[in-house]
């Protein structure tokens, strides 16, 4: 901004000690400083810019749909909503899931499907029904709502009076298990969790469940065992319960499928959805929902209440010119074989003695860090393990996600736009290896 000093720029981020990294220009995968220093941004800015940045054709896009139409009532109809309504309906939700509205991010998406879960319960004359289960190791959104149905605990600190408290089952997470450190069987009855928490709080009073098909940053990309979204989805059916994908982070081809719930071979009663659907090139999500979870509110002659910039014209725009551009360059397809030669360079790091666990899917990749490895010892909390490599690597010119919260002390993600080439992937992973030596080598210092 012209004038505007480093005091200045502290100031605005709310962030008093901190000097924030400055970006003045992105193109394709890649970050450019001030200075035009390149930034491999091996996260997509916070898991979001799937197409790359720097796309002409969606710059014109939104430019057009503003000189044409600047503002309209978030329910009305617009060009804009009629295509990418079209769009998704042709080639992008999943069978079954005919109704779309839209809102500003991934919060917004979260506090809208909490909301209509509710309201369609009400509707359907079952007033009862308000709790949402969430699971202990989530992340849905920075809203009362979607704090209080999901647990990244740092991003709750000082928030619980304001939180309603609702039910949780631990996430489908036990590093010991996976790494066949434990005979334990949590993780293969992990979903059952989900039926002791839903008789816990009463079923008659449970309106939904929500997860994260793979566990972003809260957990650093925790994939549950095989089986356990079907079950997830048996048990909610079963009592009546909605069940809600969170795909914020994992939908529009994270994981190399449209959706991460693809996988498993489930279909959500609610859908909700945010930084794949513009990839960053303007604030927009969705809410996406069954005929049969509408039906009661259109019945009882109801809407759900809208955000004032909800459904926006340049942002459905956007949204559309992006998914068209995933489309015709077979990006879904991409993000699936990308992944695949990310997550096998990966492997090279699974006996270094740091790293605990590399796991994900598509280009939606984790590394969790471990003080030994042979033990999962886990680095006290106040090292910060995990910082001091994501500080590392940006300075060597790579940019990865921390994430992790609760158990999970120390982790990394990767997720980078899906336009990334092979010789990105080998940047990455020996900018990863060095920035994990580095650190290892800084906390050994600070203990001497
Ligand atoms: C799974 C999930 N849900 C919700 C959100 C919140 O989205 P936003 O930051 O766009 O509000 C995020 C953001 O990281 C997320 O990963």
């Amino acid at each position: 901004m012209p004038g505007m000093d480093t005091a200045d720029a502290l100031r605005s981020t709310f962030i008093p000690h901190s000097v924030p990294f400055q970006v003045s220009r992105a193109e394709g995968a890649y970050l450019y400083t001030p200075e035009g220093r390149p930034v491999l941004d091996a996260a997509g800015g916070a898991i979001v810019g799937n197409i790359g940045y720097g796309r002409e054709e969606v710059a014109e896009a939104a430019a057009q749909t503003l000189r044409e139409i600047g503002y309209v009532l978030p329910t009305w109809v617009t060009p804009q909503k009629e295509a990418l309504v079209d769009r998704l309906q042709r080639s992008w939700l999943p069978a079954g899931i005919t109704r779309a509205s839209f809102v500003s991010g991934g919060s917004e998406s979260v506090d809208a499907a909490v909301r209509l879960a509710r309201q369609h319960h009400v509707c359907a004359g079952r007033p009862e029904r308000w709790k949402v289960v969430g699971t202990d190791l989530s992340y849905h959104g920075v809203t009362l709502s979607g704090l209080s149905v999901g647990n990244h605990r740092p991003r709750r600190v000082g928030m619980d009076p304001l939180l309603y408290d609702m039910p949780k089952v631990p996430a489908p997470y036990s590093l010991e298990e996976s790494q066949g450190r434990s005979e334990g069987t949590f993780l293969q009855k992990a979903a059952e969790e989900i039926e002791r928490a839903i008789l816990e709080a009463g079923p008659e009073t449970v309106a939904a469940f929500i997860a994260e098909p793979i566990t972003g940053s809260a957990g650093g990309a925790i994939v549950p065992p095989p089986g356990y979204w079907e079950r997830a989805a048996e048990i909610c059916r079963s009592y009546g319960v909605l069940l809600i994908a969170d795909e914020v982070m994992t939908g529009f081809g994270r994981t190399g499928k449209r959706f991460g719930l693809e996988h498993e071979g489930v279909t959500p009663d609610i859908l909700v959805s945010g930084k794949g659907l513009t990839g960053g090139y303007a604030p927009g999500g969705g809410v996406y929902a069954t005929e049969d979870v509408v039906t009661p509110l259109a019945e009882a002659k109801q809407d759900l209440m809208f955000y004032t910039f909800a459904a926006h014209p340049m942002v459905l725009a956007v949204a559309n010119k992006v998914l068209e551009i995933m489309e015709r360059e077979a990006l879904v397809e991409r993000a699936a074989k990308m992944g695949a030669r990310l997550r096998e360079r990966l492997a090279e790091l699974e006996d270094h003695p740091h790293v605990g666990e590399v796991r994900g899917r598509g280009l939606m990749l984790g590394v969790e860090f471990v003080k030994d490895r042979e033990t999962l010892e886990r680095f006290p909390t106040e090292a910060r393990f995990a910082g001091k490599v994501v500080a590392s690597a940006l300075e060597r010119g790579v940019f990865f996600y921390p994430a992790g919260s609760g158990p999970v002390h120390d982790a990394v993600m990767l997720g980078p736009p899906f336009v990334i080439t092979e010789d990105d992937i080998d940047l990455m992973v020996d900018t990863l290896r060095a920035a994990i030596d580095e650190a290892a080598a800084r906390v050994a210092s600070a203990a001497v």
